[in-house]
Order: C-alpha cells, then sequence, then structure tokens
C-alpha cells in the first residue's frame, strides 16, 4: 500500500511529466538557461528549437544561446536583452539569428525570469519564434510601397512636364492664332486694318448708328501720282512714304474712327456717328493739311496729294459696299476735276458733288 507521501510525489510526478511532455510538444522553440551557472548555459532545448536551429540538443546545451548570432553579433535589440538579464525581467527582442548551415533566420525571442521558493533569480525561459516569413513579407511590403511610391512619383513629374509642354504649345498656338486672325484683317505693309475688317466695321457701325437714327461717313483717299513715287523711286521707297502717309492718317483720324489700308495707295477712313456731310468734309481737310508737309524719302523732299470720296450712310439699311461705292464714285469724281481735293457723293444727283 503506497502511504499518503507517495501519492503526493505521484501526483507531483504526473504534473512534472505533463508540464515536460507539453513544453517539448510546444510549436515555439523553448530554451532554458542556468543564471547560477559561469556564462549562463543552456541546460534544455525542446526539439522545436532543434528544428529552427539545426542544431541538436547535445551541441547546444552547456552553451551561451549566443552562438546563434554568428559574427552578427553588434545588433541594438542586444542591448535590452542584456538589461532584461540584469535586471532579472521580461523582454521581448527581435534577433537575426542563423541556423548551423548559415542560413538567416529572424527570431523573435521572449525571455522570462524564474525564481525559486526563496525568490532567487535561478533560471531564464527562452520562447524562440521564427517570424522570418512574416518579415520577408513586411520587407516586400515595404519595398513595393516604396517602388509605388517612386513610381508615382516619376508619373506625377512625367505629367508635370507634359503638362507643361501641352501650356507652351496651347500658348504657342494661341498666340499663332492671334497672328493668324491679325494677318487676315490687318495690311501687312502698314498694319492698318485691310478692307475685309474695314467693311465689317462700316457694317457693324452703320448698323448700330441707324438704330439710333445716327450716321456714319466712309472717306476714301487715293494718293495721287503715286505710281510715278514707285517708278522714279523703286517699290522700297514707295513703301517707306505708304508707311508714312499711314502714320500721319493715324495721328489725323485717331480715335475718331477707323482707318485703313486697301492696299496700293488706297486708304480709307470709317468715320462714327456723324451729323452730316460737314464732320467728314472738316476731317478731310485735316487730311489734306497733314499731308502738305513734305515727305523725306531716301534724303529726297518728296510731295503727295490725295483725291477723297467722301459718303454718307442712307437712313434704311444697306450693304456695307453699298456706300463704299458711292465713297468710290466720289473719290473718282475728286480725280475727274483735278485731283488734290475731295467730293461728296450727292445722293439726289446720285452723283458727287465737288467743292
Ligand atoms: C534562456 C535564454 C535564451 C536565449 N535565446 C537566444 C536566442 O535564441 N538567440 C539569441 O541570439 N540570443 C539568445 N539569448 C541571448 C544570449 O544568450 C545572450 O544573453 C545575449 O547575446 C546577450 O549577452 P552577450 O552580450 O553576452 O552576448 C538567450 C538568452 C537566454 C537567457
Amino acid at each position: 500500500m503506497p502511504s499518503k507521501g507517495d501519492g503526493e510525489r505521484w501526483r507531483t510526478e504526473q504534473e512534472l511529466r505533463l508540464l515536460y511532455r507539453a513544453v517539448a510538444a510546444s510549436s515555439n522553440g523553448i530554451t532554458i538557461s542556468d543564471t547560477n551557472l559561469p556564462d549562463e548555459p543552456l541546460i534544455y532545448v525542446n526539439r522545436s528549437f532543434e528544428l529552427m536551429t539545426g542544431y541538436s540538443s547535445e551541441e547546444v546545451l552547456g552553451r551561451n544561446c549566443r552562438f546563434l548570432q554568428g559574427t552578427d553579433g553588434n545588433q541594438p535589440a542586444l542591448l535590452e536583452v542584456r538589461a532584461a538579464l540584469q535586471e532579472g525581467r521580461d523582454c521581448q527582442v527581435l534577433l537575426r539569428n542563423y541556423r548551423k548551415d548559415g542560413t538567416l533566420f529572424w527570431n523573435e525571442l521572449r525571455l522570462s525570469p524564474v525564481h525559486d521558493e526563496r525568490g532567487r533569480l535561478v533560471n531564464f525561459v527562452g520562447v524562440q519564434n521564427d517570424v522570418t516569413d512574416r518579415k520577408r513579407a513586411e520587407e516586400e511590403l515595404r519595398r513595393a510601397h516604396a517602388e509605388l511610391d517612386e513610381r508615382v512619383r516619376q508619373r506625377t513629374a512625367r505629367l508635370a512636364e507634359t503638362n507643361a509642354r501641352l501650356e507652351r504649345e496651347i500658348a504657342e498656338r494661341r498666340e499663332l492664332e492671334e497672328q493668324l486672325a491679325h494677318q487676315a484683317f490687318h495690311d501687312p505693309l502698314t498694319g492698318l486694318p485691310n478692307r475685309s475688317l474695314f467693311l465689317d466695321r462700316v457694317e457693324l457701325s452703320s448698323t448700330g448708328f441707324l438704330e439710333r437714327g445716327g450716321k456714319v461717313a466712309v472717306l476714301l483717299l487715293d494718293l495721287d501720282n503715286f505710281k510715278a513715287v514707285n517708278d522714279s523711286l523703286g517699290y522700297e521707297a514707295g513703301d517707306r512714304m505708304l508707311l508714312a502717309v499711314a502714320e500721319r492718317l493715324e495721328n489725323t483720324v485717331g480715335s475718331r474712327g477707323t482707318t485703313a489700308h486697301f492696299g496700293g495707295d488706297q486708304f480709307a477712313v470709317l468715320l462714327e456717328d456723324v451729323a452730316s456731310a460737314g464732320d467728314a468734309v472738316r476731317v478731310a481737310h485735316w487730311i489734306e493739311e497733314v499731308l502738305q508737309s513734305p515727305f523725306d524719302i531716301e534724303g529726297l523732299e518728296r510731295h503727295i496729294t490725295a483725291s477723297i470720296g467722301i459718303a454718307l450712310s442712307i437712313s434704311g439699311w444697306e450693304a456695307p459696299e453699298e456706300i463704299m461705292r458711292r465713297a468710290d464714285a466720289a473719290m473718282y469724281r475728286a480725280k475727274d476735276t483735278g485731283k488734290a481735293r475731295y467730293a461728296v457723293f450727292d445722293p439726289g444727283a446720285n452723283e458727287s458733288t465737288s467743292p
């Protein structure tokens, strides 16, 4: 018959066996060191530790576990391990360790102190967990993120570049369009509105003033004997003369109306909101006056006069060509009656009257 003491011992042994089997079967590495022996050697490692590291228990018992670090002993996490061992407290760190075959694995190590019944530190228990796969996945994720960031950065930079190029192209095109529009409606030599723009303005303003009961006047100018300037001095000198005439006309008419150059020796002026032919005649006088002073063409003084035909809009709507036709008839009348003068188209007689 076993005594009561034998029964207790038996139960204790059963319990210890159970605990031993549980520790041995744990899927984590489990290690125990003896803190009272020199250099705190391992006194127990389980099967999972052997599988994880490739070392058998015979090879490692009696050694300090630092051999798993190989030559990689300069890891910041080891400062925490040393401090925890020194202070006899728990710690958890991530360490680079090397298996027996030299391959690296990431070891998530937890250390806990074990005290005897009198409270003295006697052992440390280490739990090892191989987290290489997790660490590798994290690393790959980090690299993927960094790559993605870099690709986004590069693409954003390329987009910004393309955008800037597009903006430049749009600006250039807009400038070109403006140039083309300007060319389409302006005389290339003088830069003044050409016939087509002038007709537009005539139509626009005569419709506008017609509605309000006002009138517009057109002065058609033809330089007298201009061909002689071209013939005697050449086309370049002729062009300079045309430019000088354009400048004087512009200065005289200014904001009172629109000065246009129809090409060759023909200019036109549109006056808006005139009360009677007298208003237009006054401007014709100014033009005659301003043309009187000689032009300095290549060191030579040249004089030029103009034949001016004046026509006013009628009270009903008409095509702009109509008023131009009347101004033209008046201009020819000025030419026919001796040039260097103006003539006003007489609507009653359907022909121009000369002063
Ligand atoms: C129970 C126990 C288990 C340990 N397990 C490991 C381990 O798996 N890997 C490791 O690199 N260090 C481990 N260490 C830590 C080293 O043994 C050692 O304490 C550490 O390298 C710091 O000390 P040192 O500066 O003298 O090397 C363990 C320590 C103890 C007490």
